[in-house]
């Protein structure tokens, strides 16, 4: 379930981003999931899966939660129940406390390209990834929300994590 993987960087850019957080702050409250990811993970759900064409089985990140200056090794599974084509995009914003430091739409099937993945993407999918999280990231709370979406506006999944460094 490739497309986790695809967050992460994502994730860390904008975390390793994060010196620059003198962003104009906004009050936009993030979505508070009750629906906890399968697995050892920070992740909720944004609302009820059952609605996502992306069945996802578990996540497990070690160590959980993230640790700064340390590897981070991510094993996900999941099933894209419906075909992922091209256009399909990740509406993502990151925020540190209040402050968003990013707020973006990704196109789904370029980013697959750094996890040498391709749309169409169809049926069970299995990866592990392992990434360094930079020393350098300044502590507090971190909310990262990812809506993920087909170019028709079908809902593939919808991730919402709290960390704290
Ligand atoms: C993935 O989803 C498809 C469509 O719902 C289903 O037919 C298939 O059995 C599922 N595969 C797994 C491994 O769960
Ligand atoms: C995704 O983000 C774009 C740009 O901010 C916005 O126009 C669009 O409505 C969002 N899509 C959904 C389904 O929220």
């Amino acid at each position: 379930m490739k497309f986790i993987l695809t967050l992460a960087p994502l994730f860390l850019s904008s975390l390793a981003a994060s010196k620059s957080f003198l962003y104009a702050a906004n009050q936009q409250t993030l979505v508070n999931g009750d629906f906890s990811v399968p697995g050892e993970n920070p992740l909720n759900f944004c609302n009820d899966p059952d609605s996502y064409s992306l069945t996802i089985d578990n996540v497990d990140l070690e160590p959980n939660p993230p640790e700064k200056g340390k590897e981070l090794l991510i094993k996900a599974r999941g099933n894209f129940t419906e075909k992922v084509e091209q256009d399909a995009y990740i509406n993502l914003s990151v925020k540190y406390g209040l402050i968003t430091l990013i707020h973006t739409k990704a196109d789904l099937c370029e980013q697959m390209k750094q996890v040498d993945e391709e749309c169409p993407l169809n049926g069970a999918k299995v990866f592990t990834k392992s990434v360094t999280l930079p020393k350098e990231i300044p502590p507090g709370a971190y909310s990262v929300l990812a809506d993920v979406y087909t170019k028709n506006d079908r809902q593939i999944t919808c991730l919402e994590a709290k960390v704290r460094f």
